[in-house]
C-alpha cells in the first residue's frame, strides 16, 4: 500500500484496474468506468482529463475544476452525463446515454494529468475500452415439416449477428455442414434476422432443438420440437431466454 502510493506520487498518475470492454443494450445508459490514481491531496482544480473515441471525437473534457463543453463533439454533446462523483478520489468515469448499434465496437480512451509545479505536465492514457452494444433477439420460432423432415428456426431484429446451434435427440450436435443458415442485415437499422434450416435424420424418440445466441448479451434463446412418431404432435417452444437480461453491463477486470 505504501509502495503503491509512493509510486503514484512520483508518477502523479498510475494505472488502476483495467476494464477491457463494456457490453450494454441499445437505449440503456452505461457507465464507462475509469479510475485515475491521484496523490492524496489533489484538488480538482489541479486535474485535467478528457475522454475521446477512436475517431478522436471528444466525449467529455474537464480542466482545472471546470467542464469544457466547447471541446465536446456534437455526436456526444447531449449523451454524456458527467457524474457528481468526487473527482478528487480519481473516479473519472462518465455515463454514455442512449447507446445505439452505431456505437458498437467504438473504442473509448480517457487521458488525464495533474498540474503540479514539481513535475512536468504530461497527459497520460488512463483507460481504454471497447463498447459492445446489443439489441436482444426477443423470440425464436421453430417449425418442423414432418413430410420433408426439415426444421426451420428463425429469429428477427437483433444485434449483433446471432450464433445458431442445433441439437437432435437432446444431445447430438449437428454438423455445421448439415445446416443451412441465412443471416440478413437491415441496411438502415443494422439489425439481423436469421433463418436456419436442417434436414432431420430419423431416429428413436426424435426431438430437435435450436439455440440462438447473442454473444454480447450472453443470452441464448432455445426452442424444442418433439416429432410426431405417429402419435399426436406435441410441441413445446421453450424460451430459455427466461434469463433475458435487459441490460448486461459487463466489466472485465
Ligand atoms: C465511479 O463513479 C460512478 C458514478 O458515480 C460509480 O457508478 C462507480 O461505482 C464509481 N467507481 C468507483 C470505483 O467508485
Ligand atoms: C415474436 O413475438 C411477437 C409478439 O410477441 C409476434 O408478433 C411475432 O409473430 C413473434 N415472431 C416469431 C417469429 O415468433
Ligand atoms: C439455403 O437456404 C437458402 C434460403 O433459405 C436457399 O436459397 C439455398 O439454396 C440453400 N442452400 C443450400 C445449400 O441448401
Ligand atoms: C461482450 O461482448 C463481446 C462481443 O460480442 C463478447 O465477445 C463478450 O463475450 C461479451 N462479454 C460477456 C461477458 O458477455
Ligand atoms: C455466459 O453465461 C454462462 C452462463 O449463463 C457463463 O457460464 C459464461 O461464462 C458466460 N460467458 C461470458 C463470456 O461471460
Amino acid at each position: 500500500m505504501f509502495i503503491t502510493s509512493v509510486a503514484c506520487f512520483l508518477l502523479l498518475v498510475c494505472d488502476a484496474t483495467e476494464v477491457l470492454y463494456v457490453n450494454t443494450t441499445a437505449g440503456v445508459s452505461t457507465v464507462l468506468p475509469c479510475i485515475m490514481m491521484l496523490p492524496a491531496t489533489t484538488d480538482s482544480k489541479h486535474l485535467r482529463f478528457y475522454w475521446q473515441d477512436d475517431r478522436t471525437y471528444v466525449l467529455y473534457s474537464f480542466n482545472k475544476g471546470k467542464e469544457m463543453h466547447e471541446h465536446v463533439h456534437e455526436l456526444y454533446r447531449d449523451r454524456i452525463a458527467a457524474f457528481s462523483q468526487d473527482l478528487t478520489e480519481g473516479n473519472i468515469s462518465v455515463k454514455l446515454e442512449n447507446p445505439t448499434v452505431e456505437d458498437d465496437q467504438r473504442v473509448f480512451q480517457a487521458f488525464g494529468a495533474v498540474f503540479d509545479s514539481r513535475f512536468p505536465f504530461e497527459l497520460r492514457q488512463i483507460c481504454q475500452m471497447t463498447l459492445h452494444v446489443a439489441v436482444p433477439y426477443k423470440n425464436i420460432s421453430l417449425t418442423v415439416n414432418e413430410e420433408t423432415m426439415t426444421a426451420v428456426c428463425a429469429t428477427q431484429r437483433g444485434f449483433p449477428k446471432p450464433l445458431v446451434k442445433w441439437t437432435l435427440h437432446s444431445q447430438h450436435l449437428l454438423d455445421p455442414q448439415d445446416v443451412n443458415t441465412t443471416v440478413m442485415q437491415d441496411p438502415q437499422e443494422h439489425l439481423y434476422s436469421l433463418t436456419s434450416t436442417i434436414v432431420i435424420p430419423g431416429g428413436p424418440d426424435p426431438s430437435v432443438t435450436c439455440f440462438v445466441h447473442n454473444p454480447t448479451l450472453n443470452v441464448t434463446l432455445i426452442a424444442t420440437r418433439i416429432l410426431n412418431n405417429g402419435e399426436a404432435e406435441t410441441s413445446c417452444p421453450s424460451l430459455a431466454g427466461a434469463l433475458m437480461v435487459a441490460a448486461a453491463a459487463v466489466l472485465i477486470y
